[in-house]
């Protein structure tokens, strides 16, 4: 572990500028420099390299970060060897440390070292396996893609992995899931005999396996334990395979199964990932609509993938965004994604996601199947089973739309239905048409549009008003970490390289990464941005102020506001109509 004061350090002194020149040629443009991007092919430069911020970033491809994540990027090292690798060309030496922050990284390290050396021993048992490749190659599966997805087999025995370890009976083994231990005491491992989906996290590291029996058995599938490295619920399958081609078509499409992943892969649609056994969870969604701004669920057409489909868009409503869209696909036929796009290949498929629905068509869809419309009963069980949905919708100009269009169905009108569901109008007051930029923001648009322009100058961190964040969303959190970091170093506040190292293996680095991908984008000028900050901060204080009110004039409808509560609110009214 190199301790964090050496990384500032180093990234204090080396300039990127420097850095980026030893691999490409730069020209100076403003107070930039250009060039074109080393990480996709184009004809026009539209990579930047800021060395006020100490920070890259390409307007084509989106490749962006520090020194050390440029040379990582460019030169393929790890984290440790590139800071190795800038620390030299310093000629600085790189200490080591064993602090707690490493400790836990330790307790984990030999879990995921032993899930690595598993996929490999899987791997290598798939090449001295004739009957699995050729099962694979049934499936229409090349060597290839069977190597980009890691695809290996558990030999038909019931202690192979003793090959690989010479500690069977560690418990590290059973603690991540390989081997199970029987009642009478015995130890064997748990997958045999299949075909092993090896499940990465974002960063390419193994924590799990999903494996699959060599045509008919039971369970089709057999998956990992939940384990201290693997949370089922939290994993997208494919994930570090599709990244790149993610965030170039901005779309993400989400299957239920490995194979789909793999099988559409090997037809050329690589933006694909799968939930995990289980329906898409809030924390699933959140990160799906990091990753791009329109995420597409195929289904197959039968009454699971109906099931996994009616839970998908409940839990959606909740994550919703205004400007992202989520859409749904019921697969034509009976067929899979990857039986769908075996048969009619990658045109075809991706003809079908250009039908699918909007998030808005499908509630509305589904919640009309439900109820016959023509009939006053009819349209009142509407209401009853739109209520909860539209409870849940979280951004508020969607939600707007959707509400309209349901009351046209149940034939109210928009405020009688909003009544009818508990709805809190938009506008601050309920007669007045909602004023532009007064819409309630979605839960944490406030937290992004603040992490947005304090990543853009993180001095601007000290001017946040810390008690009024909310930290229940990565956001906001991050938000709180970033000027608390400010305050601890003020060196982090002028470099945004710094920063972003600063946070990097910490539970802030994926929001900070993904939002100073997009900082450059209409950035506006420096004072339009500043306008931005100070309006948003305002707004902050106008949601406290609001939310107190709310409080208070709750408390005197039920009479217990005591003569000076009642001069409390009446301040507090003045001062919102100031
Ligand atoms: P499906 O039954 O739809 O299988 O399960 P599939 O993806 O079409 O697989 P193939 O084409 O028959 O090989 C979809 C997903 O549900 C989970 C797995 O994650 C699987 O990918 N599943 C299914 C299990 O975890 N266990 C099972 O026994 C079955
Ligand atoms: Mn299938």
């Amino acid at each position: 572990m190199i301790p964090e004061s050496f990384i500032q350090e180093l990234l204090a002194r080396i300039d990127i500028v420097d850095v980026v020149e030893r691999y490409v040629q730069l020209k100076k443009a403003g107070a930039n420099y250009q060039a074109c991007c080393p990480f996709h092919s184009e004809k026009s430069p539209s990579f930047t390299v800021s060395p006020s911020k100490q920070f890259y970033h390409c307007f084509g491809c989106g490749a962006h970060g520090s020194a050390i994540s440029f040379v990582m990027q460019y030169a393929g090292l790890g984290f440790i060897e590139a800071v190795e690798d800038l620390a030299n060309s310093l000629g600085m030496p790189v200490p080591r440390e064993v602090g707690a922050h490493s400790q836990q990284k330790a307790r984990q390290a030999p879990l995921t070292e032993r899930m690595a050396q598993a996929a490999r021993f899987y791997k290598d048992q798939l090449k001295a396996s004739p009957v699995a490749i050729e099962y694979l190659k049934g499936r229409g599966l090349t060597g290839e893609i069977a190597a980009r997805y890691g695809l290996g087999y558990a030999p038909d025995e019931w202690q192979g992995l003793q090959r690989v370890f010479d500690d069977y009976t560690s418990p590290a083994l059973a603690e991540c899931g390989l081997v199970i231990d029987n009642e009478q005491g015995r130890r064997y491992d748990r997958f045999r005999d299949r075909i092993m989906f090896p499940i990465q996290d974002q960063r390419g590291s193994v924590i799990g396996f999903g494996g699959r029996v060599l045509g008919a058995g039971e369970p089709k599938y057999l998956n990992s334990p939940e384990t201290p490295l693997f949370h089922k619920g939290e994993e997208l399958y494919g994930l570090p395979q599709a990244r790149k081609e993610i965030q170039q078509q901005n779309m993400v499409l989400v299957v239920e199964g490995y194979m789909d992943v793999v099988g559409l892969a090997q037809s050329g649609v690589e933006n694909v990932v799968a939930t995990l056994g289980t329906a898409a969870t809030g924390i699933n969604i959140q990160r799906l609509i990091r990753l791009a701004d329109r995420v597409v669920f195929c289904f197959d057409r039968d009454a699971a993938g109906e099931r996994a489909a009616k839970r998908a868009m409940e839990v959606s409503l909740e994550y919703l965004v205004d400007g992202k869209s989520i859409e749904f696909l019921y697969m034509d036929g009976n067929q899979d994604p990857d039986e769908f796009v075996r048969e009619h290949g990658k045109e075809a498929f991706l003809r079908q996601t250009l039908n699918a629905a909007r998030l808005s068509d499908f509630l509305v869809r589904k919640l009309m199947q439900e109820s016959n419309t023509h009939t006053a009963e009819g349209r009142a069980r509407l209401v009853s089973e739109a209520k909860p949905l539209l409870q849940k919708i979280s951004a508020p100009v969607l939600r707007v739309q959707i509400t309209k269009e349901v009351a046209k169905y149940a034939q109210l009108s928009q405020a009688e239905l909003e009544a009818q569901c508990g709805l809190k109008s938009l506008a601050w007051n309920r007669n007045a048409p909602p004023p532009q930029g007064r819409l309630r923001p979605a839960p944490n648009a406030l937290e992004r549009t603040l992490l947005m322009t304090v990543l853009r100058r993180p001095e601007r961190a000290a001017r946040l008003p810390l008690d009024l964040i909310a930290q229940d969303n990565a956001e906001g959190a991050a938000l709180v970490a970033v000027a608390d970091a400010i305050e601890h170093a003020a060196l982090l506040s002028g470099n945004l390289g710094l920063l972003i190292e600063y946070f990097r293996g910490s539970a802030h680095e994926e929001i900070i990464a993904t939002i100073s991908g997009r900082i450059e984008e209409d950035a506006g000028d420096e004072g339009e941005q500043e306008r931005v900050f100070i309006d948003t901060v305002e707004r902050l204080h106008e949601q406290a102020l609001h939310r107190q009110i709310e409080e208070m004039n709750a408390k005197a409808r039920a009479g217990a506001l005591s003569t000076e509560e009642r001069q409390t609110l009446a301040r507090l009214l003045s001062r919102k109509r100031a």
